[in-house]
């Protein structure tokens, strides 16, 4: 193989080196380093990562016995969903109790052996807050709900029925998409942007805010490292409810985000909290434009840490995705953000399908090639690198093909909702085996025993049919796996700081199937080489030639030991080959 890689870079061989007097314009080390923006954000799906004691569902003690899998990647944070009590419509983000532990988790003991063995071992962890809403069977709601003179009346947004029909709000997920419930006890309406069993909260009511700001002291006392605020670019509302244009749900964030005086309550959350301890904070959403993501994290506004938006997750459709529109999103939010301000750099989270069905190719030909792909565009991106868990084994979606395999609420709802209204529930059903949240969710695969070593008892949700050759253990013995591939990306990242803190410069812009991009400063200069397609590709740059070490690649045996080959104008490329090249 790696005679192979040889022959093929030995076509391309010249003699001319590239001479660049550029490096003193490159960024440099400086104040603007922060543990956070070196950091490799690995997310747990606590639901799905590892049950201790035979119920089929994940839980603390779980996670607590494969801390040293997790310290064996190289990450240095953990960001868990949701882990509070809760009645579990949305999977933990309905939340009943912000201090306890959801039961079928664990206790607040495992959760503070989880956060101490994590320490242990040089790992931080980041929690989920969940306060654009609660639970309707949080305290608050319960005695909100139960009196117009309840003093926790305010805590969420009333809307009294003899003023009429409140002004349209659309719901992400109400099965009618109204996000006004009608409540009979008093005679009025709330307001839930996501299902009725979340109700907003009012944050336009300075007690809510202090109930969050006393919530975040409790977590950030027990010594965790950061918070992932939940949905929270619509927290702040109009509260005066005006009517917005007919078939605003089409663009709903438009109207829903960056609202109101969401700022203020950030610098106030800021005062209050984060400049109090030493964590980093991201909120979930970026709002619309530029202009919002850098006002939520333009260091001198003293609100949040990283920018978390969607723009490129978002593109991957059943359909597929075009390429030139992936490079030339990242490519303009990385220039957007080249001076100030700092980005969450991910493909995938538990509220979507697996990265490698997505953006990839979960063909088994394919599947370990694109993964590795896709890994090393994340990992040497500039911005924090959200990783997803299973991702790191190429796991896939399930492909799931009835309607009872799927266990998340919102796709029960849509199926009903498709189903009464006639509408087309097969084709439903195939969209949903691209791109339901549930395919993110399947158990973490370990070994190939029975239940992929998730559970002893019955999975809460199925496992993936493909577990007995895509999991931990079969990976750990492949040198070639997406495992082994991706703990040497995270140690290339870790050993270099170019790749996190380096210019970004993208190359063959115009290139169908090949994303190619420098990342420079004055301690170096790596070329990447992705090609993102299944067929082989050329990387061609008329002005790029040079002397050049392979660092990492996909089709090369491991352990590499540098290749040295001289680059000119093209590469080839076989198909999902990645490439980081020192230059
Ligand atoms: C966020 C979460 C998602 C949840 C929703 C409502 O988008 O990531 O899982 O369903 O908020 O809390
Ligand atoms: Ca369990």
């Amino acid at each position: 193989m790696k005679q192979n890689i040889l022959a093929i870079f030995l076509l391309c061989l010249t003699v001319c080196a590239e001479n660049s007097n550029a490096q003193s314009e490159l960024p440099k080390a400086d104040a603007n380093q922060k543990w956070w923006k070196e950091a490799i954000v690995y997310q747990i799906y606590p639901r799905s990562f590892k049950d201790s004691n035979g119920d089929g569902v994940g839980d603390l003690k779980g996670i607590i016995s494969e801390l040293d899998y997790i310290k064996s990647l190289g990450v240095d944070v953990v960001w868990l969903n949701p882990i509070y009590q809760s009645p579990n419509f949305d999977n933990g983000y309905d939340v009943s109790d912000y201090r306890k532990i959801l039961p079928e988790f664990g206790t607040m003991a495992d959760f503070d052996s989880l956060l101490n063995g994590m320490h242990r071992r040089g790992i931080k962890l980041v929690m989920d807050l969940v306060v654009n809403h609660s639970s309707n069977e949080h305290e608050w709601f319960q005695k909100s709900q139960s009196s117009r003179n309840n003093p926790y009346r305010n805590y969420y947004h009333w809307w009294n029925a003899e003023n009429g029909k409140p002004p349209y709000r659309y719901s992400l997920f109400d099965i009618n998409h109204d996000a006004w419930k009608y409540d009979t006890l008093t005679n009025a309406y709330y307001l839930h942007y996501f299902s009725d069993k979340q109700p907003d909260l009012n944050w336009e009511n300075p007690k809510v805010r202090n109930e969050v700001y006393n919530i975040m002291r409790f977590w950030a006392d027990k010594g965790i490292d950061g918070f992932r605020l939940d949905a929270f670019q619509f927290v702040a509302k109009d509260t005066t409810f005006p009517m917005f244009p007919k078939g605003f749900e089409k663009d709903f964030t438009r109207y829903y985000a960056m609202q109101g005086n969401i700022h203020g309550y950030l610098q106030q959350m800021n005062q209050q909290i984060f400049s109090k301890y030493d964590v980093m904070s991201v909120a979930e959403g970026a709002g619309n434009t530029f202009e919002d993501a850098h006002n939520l994290v333009d260091s001198n506004r003293h609100e949040l840490n990283i920018a978390y938006a969607f723009n490129g997750v978002d593109l991957a459709k059943p359909n597929g995705y075009s390429l030139l529109q992936f490079k030339s999103i990242f490519s303009q939010w990385d220039s957007a953000f080249e001076h100030s301000g700092w980005l969450a750099v991910f493909l995938a989270n538990h509220d979507q399908a697996r990265m490698v069905s997505r953006f990839g190719n979960d063909l088994p030909q394919f599947r370990t090639h694109s993964s590795q792909m896709l890994s090393t565009f994340l990992l040497t991106m500039r911005g924090t690198p959200f990783y997803y868990n299973g991702d790191e084994l190429g796991m896939t979606n399930p492909k799931f093909s009835s309607i009872h395999d799927y266990r998340d609420q919102v796709i029960l709802d849509e199926y009903k909702h498709t189903q009464m209204t006639g509408g087309n529930v097969q084709a439903l059903l195939k969209n949903l085996s691209f791109g339901a949240r549930d395919n993110g969710r399947t158990p973490f695969q370990w070994d190939s025993s029975r239940n992929a070593g998730f559970t002893t008892g019955m999975s809460w949700i199925g496992i993936n049919a493909n577990y007995k050759t895509v999991n931990v253990a079969v990976e750990e013995n492949d040198p070639n796996s997406c495992l082994h591939y991706f703990r040497k990306l995270v140690q290339l990242r870790k050993n270099n700081p170019t790749l996190v803190y380096g210019k970004y410069t993208l190359l063959d812009k115009a290139n169908p199937q090949v994303y190619a991009y420098l990342r420079e400063d004055a301690a170096g200069k790596f070329l990447i080489l992705l090609n993102f397609s299944a067929k082989d590709a050329v990387f061609s740059s008329p002005t790029l030639s040079a002397k050049a070490k392979v660092v990492l690649a996909n089709y090369v045996k491991t352990p590499i030991t540098p290749i040295t080959i001289t680059l000119k104008n093209k590469m080839p490329l076989r198909p999902y080959e990645a490439m980081v090249i020192r230059l």
